[in-house]
């Protein structure tokens, strides 16, 4: 897709990824874009690269507003290689410019390319770089999304360059939030930024939360906000603010996630008792198969519900291997505000629920113990008992929601 202008002389350069489905282990079913910028300003300055095999599409772009070796300024707001794996063959074009990157960018980008011969600056919060008649301000955000990250705000512009933060995995023709909505809809955007909140940012609520505080005590004004993937916020920046303010908070709905695997369909008969308890405690339910649904809807499912209900055969004394890969992926997100409960199906010993109910309090989440288990498979006494446990599990998660109201 060729250049868009953003704001005067600032035109988004990058590229759109239509096929991706699988980012590093993350399902994207709706493809993604790594966003660049090119400032045509005195100092011409690029902002961010792109994923190295899509180099071809940013440097057409910016070949058709400048020659590249006209490039005097390179920003790198975030060196993982979806945004930094270009920078090589930008820099084979623009060979005199200069990087603006963080001490830890610089350090990270050492150990991807030999950077012996650019010319780098490193830079932290406050500092500047006047490029004409734009000045652009660097704010370091440590670990959104990684040590070296940072963001870039034009001052003039009161656009906010946020790399990776209030971005979306959304291969889309329309490069702002307004255009979307035209075409799709608001509640397919807003799901795109759960999604993308949930398996890149949960671990980092506690940090959004401060930075954000940050940027209004420096008193920036923003009207626009340009982050490294999807779509372009301009007609409403501070709805995306107040969203990612809210998730950073915990804001669920009064909803359990009922998520499970199953070997011989007993776990699986476990489900429909407790989702119709559940039902008839008046609370939403949303019924997940692991293996039938990509790790990442999951995780935004999870992460959508108040509570979450976790099923699983013993297999061999443990947990089954599918939830266990959920758990500890989950563990990795460092998961708050969420309560627990467990349930599963056993043929001797047991050790699912165990299992579930040990790691529920590896990640220090609020659950109600101990779940519960059905020898093989179940009776009509044991599927009501799973309704009662269903209903109890929520009532616990209406209780448990009154404290994020
Ligand atoms: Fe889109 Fe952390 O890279």
């Amino acid at each position: 897709m060729k250049s868009v202008e953003i704001k005067p002389d600032i035109y988004w350069v990058g590229a759109i990824d239509w096929a991706v489905r699988d980012f590093h282990g993350y399902l994207t079913p709706n493809g993604t874009t790594y966003n660049n910028y090119l400032i045509m300003d005195e100092q011409v300055t690029l902002v961010d690269t792109v994923k190295q095999d899509f180099n071809t599409h940013t440097i057409k772009n910016i070949k058709s507003l400048t020659d590249p070796s006209k490039i005097v300024n390179i920003v790198i707001n975030h060196i993982e290689p979806d945004h930094a794996s270009s920078l090589d063959s930008i820099m084979a074009l623009c060979p005199n410019a200069t990087i603006y990157i963080t001490n830890k960018g610089q350090k990270g980008l050492a150990r991807h390319f030999d950077i012996s011969k650019w010319k780098i600056k490193i830079v932290k919060t406050g500092d500047t770089l006047k490029t004409g008649k734009y000045t652009l301000s660097f704010l370091e955000t440590p670990m959104l999304h990684w040590p070296d990250s940072m963001m870039t705000y034009v001052n003039e512009a009161k656009l906010l360059f946020s790399q990776d933060a209030f971005g979306q995995h959304l291969a889309t023709s329309a490069r702002f939030d307004d255009d979307f909505v035209e075409c799709a809809s608001i509640t397919e955007l807003n799901d795109a930024v759960v999604d993308y909140y949930a398996n890149i940012l949960m671990p980092f609520g506690r940090l959004i939360k401060s930075k954000i505080a940050e940027v209004q005590k420096l008193g920036l004004e923003i009207d626009m906000i340009a982050p490294d993937h999807g779509i372009i916020w301009r007609k409403d920046p501070g709805s995306i603010l107040k969203q990612y303010l809210d998730l950073a908070n915990g804001k669920a709905e009064l909803r359990i996630a009922l998520i499970y695997d199953t070997m011989w369909h007993s776990t699986e008969r476990m489900t429909i008792p407790i989702m119709q308890g559940i039902k008839d405690e008046g609370v939403d339910c949303k019924v997940i198969k692991l293996r039938a649904t990509p790790m990442s809807v999951a995780i935004k499912e999870f992460w959508k519900s108040r509570g979450c209900l976790i099923g699983s055969p013993t297999l061999n004394n443990l947990l089954f291997p599918s939830v266990a890969e959920f758990l500890t992926h989950l563990r990795g997100l460092r998961p708050k505000d969420r309560i627990m409960g467990a349930f599963g199906s056993y043929g001797w010993g047991g050790g699912a629920v165990r299992d579930a109910n040990e790691e529920f309090k590896r990640m220090k989440l609020e659950m109600v113990e101990p779940g519960i288990q059905v020898l093989y498979k179940p009776s009509l006494e044991d599927e009501n008992q799973c309704y009662e446990f269903g209903k109890n599990f929520a009532v616990k998660v209406k209780e448990y929601h009154k404290n994020f109201i």
